[in-house]
């Protein structure tokens, strides 16, 4: 595996990113994500053995390396809630060309221990979904008996690790919490972490998106410009996703994932593994390839990176800019099994 064939899609977009989920399971319920109606005791998660395991992921992720991924993000569903989260990150964190991993999580099992073993084993930074600093909001959203503080405690925990930069992203809803954009703002400034407010996206079907629900990106800094002078910095790297501000008062950075009003798919070079091993190659998108049967049916590596490489070659997907109301309507993976 140590040769790396350069795989371009149809629109030219190499395979950079893997976004790993390893569970479709989540400790909270977020009403734009897992709305409680939908996810409730009768909703069919994957069993045990439906999960690829942590050799399996392990196995595929370096495949995906020799077509050229560089980058690695575990996901969710809530990534903690896997069990030994530490001992998959230590595997990836020795295939050799993987430059970064790194994990999105809500937080709450993010105890000061396991912050240190995620470190040790591997795992460069972490990015915490935070979406006020309001306890009542908090609920709202989030549909869980859990306060801002024990969020807050983690983002902490994950600073002291030295899994940094820290970021902690912010879906703004329309009618929801718009009003929390410049209190997380002050609260963030002058922090050292970064700050990245998110777009409600029509991702999945259960949360019934709808356009005037969106906060634009142009109406968050229009938000936090009442405050705070801010100038546009340049992304750090090509296909990077948030758009970068810089406080011109020293306060740091912020972001704005702009996926509904200003799409950034010309520059898409991520792929989505599923935790049962269904490789997506769009966040919006109806159908993936199984590759679990090849890895559990004795398919060589050679085999596997051609299926990928094929899958990849055809990708012609564009999504956020071909988004219509009709489009929404699809019935789209969720977010919690293909992973955020
Ligand atoms: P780094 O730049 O490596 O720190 O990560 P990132 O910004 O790509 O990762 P993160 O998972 O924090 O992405 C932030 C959010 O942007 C995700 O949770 C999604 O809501 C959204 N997002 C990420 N990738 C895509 C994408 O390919 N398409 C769309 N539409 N949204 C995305
Ligand atoms: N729109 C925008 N962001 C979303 N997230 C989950 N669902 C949506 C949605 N419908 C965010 C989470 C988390 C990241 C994984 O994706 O808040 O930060
Ligand atoms: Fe869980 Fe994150 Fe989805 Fe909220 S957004 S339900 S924390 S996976
Ligand atoms: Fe990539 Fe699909 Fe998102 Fe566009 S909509 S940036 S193609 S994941």
């Amino acid at each position: 595996m140590e040769n790396t064939t350069l795989t371009l899609d149809t629109l030219s977009r190499p395979i950079k990113d893997l976004r790993i989920s390893v569970t479709d399971r989540c400790n909270f319920r977020c009403t734009y994500c897992m709305p409680k109606e939908v996810f409730n005791a009768d909703y069919k998660f994957l069993h045990r053995e439906q999960l690829l395991s942590f050799e399996e992921i392990t196995r595929v992720s370096k495949i995906f390396a020799s077509l050229g991924v560089r980058k690695i993000r575990l996901t969710g569903g809530e990534p903690l809630l896997r069990k030994n989260l530490p001992t998959l990150v230590r595997q990836l964190a020795n295939i050799d060309s993987i430059e970064d991993i790194s994990l999105t999580t809500n937080g709450v099992l993010l105890s000061e221990v396991l912050a240190v073993e995620l470190k040790e084993a591997g795992l460069k930074r972490v990015t915490i979904s935070l979406d006020t600093l309001d306890d009542a909001t908090f609920r709202l959203i989030s549909d869980v008996d859990v306060n801002v503080e024990q969020v807050l405690q983690a983002i902490g925990h994950a600073e002291s690790a030295g899994l940094t930069p820290v970021k902690i992203n912010t879906v703004v809803k329309n009618g929801i919490n718009e009003s929390s954009i410049l209190p997380m703002a002050r609260y963030f400034h002058g922090s050292g972490k970064i700050l990245r407010f998110i777009e409600y996206m029509d991702v999945g079907h259960t949360n019934h998106w709808k356009m005037d629900e969106v906060f634009s990106a142009a109406d968050i800094i229009r938000e936090i410009r009442k405050e705070f002078d801010l100038t546009p910095v340049d992304a750090n790297y090509q296909g990077e996703v948030a758009k970068r501000w810089r406080y011109q008062d020293g306060g740091g950075e912020i972001g704005v994932i702009s996926s509904v009003t200003q799409p950034f798919c010309q520059n898409c070079t991520r792929a989505r593994l599923s935790a049962e091993g269904k490789l997506y190659t769009c966040l919006f998108a109806t159908q993936g390839r199984d590759l679990r049967h090849l890895l559990r049916e004795g398919a060589d590596d050679k085999y596997i990176a051609d299926v990928i490489g094929s899958v990849w070659a055809k990708r012609a997907d564009r999504y956020s800019e071909i988004r219509t109301s009709e489009t929404a309507l699809l019935p789209k993976v969720e977010m919690s099994y293909i992973g955020g």
